[in-house]
């Protein structure tokens, strides 16, 4: 069995902000990413997948047809878009990079068997670099 990651990257912006919390608190937990006017993040996004070693191809999955799912339905829509205002998930969820990695793996594992119709590959999990120092995983299997 093989586990295989492709690395991609899109720029979007964001605020950290709750309607749950009062205007202190969001201030208090969230320090400068509570910002009305929003800041930017080069986002590095791993999606990684497990599945053996295909016998006629030698591969364990097709890149070309990851690469176009993952740019269908993450890249092209995030990329250089505000996401508390653009992506509709962040609507009333608070954008961090814990929301966005569940918004990602909902939004492949809604597609995936329309790409990839066999038993493998499978979706293993999800790893946001949303700063040099501050990275999320999320095991695909862990969101519904
Ligand atoms: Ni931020």
């Amino acid at each position: 069995m093989f586990r295989v990651t492709r690395r991609y990257e899109f720029a979007a912006s964001h605020r950290l902000h709750s309607e749950q919390l009062s205007e202190d608190e969001n201030r208090r937990l969230y320090g400068k990413c509570n910002n009305p006017y929003g800041h930017g993040h080069n986002y590095v996004i791993e999606v990684s997948v497990r599945g053996p070693s295909d016998e006629a191809t030698g591969r364990a999955v097709d890149t070309a047809l990851l690469d176009g799912l993952v740019k269908r339905e993450v890249v092209q829509p995030f990329d250089h878009h505000n996401l508390n205002k653009e992506i509709a998930a962040f609507g009333d969820v608070v954008a961090t990079s814990e929301n966005l990695g569940i918004e990602i793996c909902r939004r492949l594992k809604r597609n995936w068997k329309e790409v990839f119709p066999g038993e493998w590959p499978k979706l293993e999990k999800i790893r946001i670099g949303e700063t040099a120092r501050n990275i999320f995983e999320v095991g695909a299997d862990e969101i519904e």
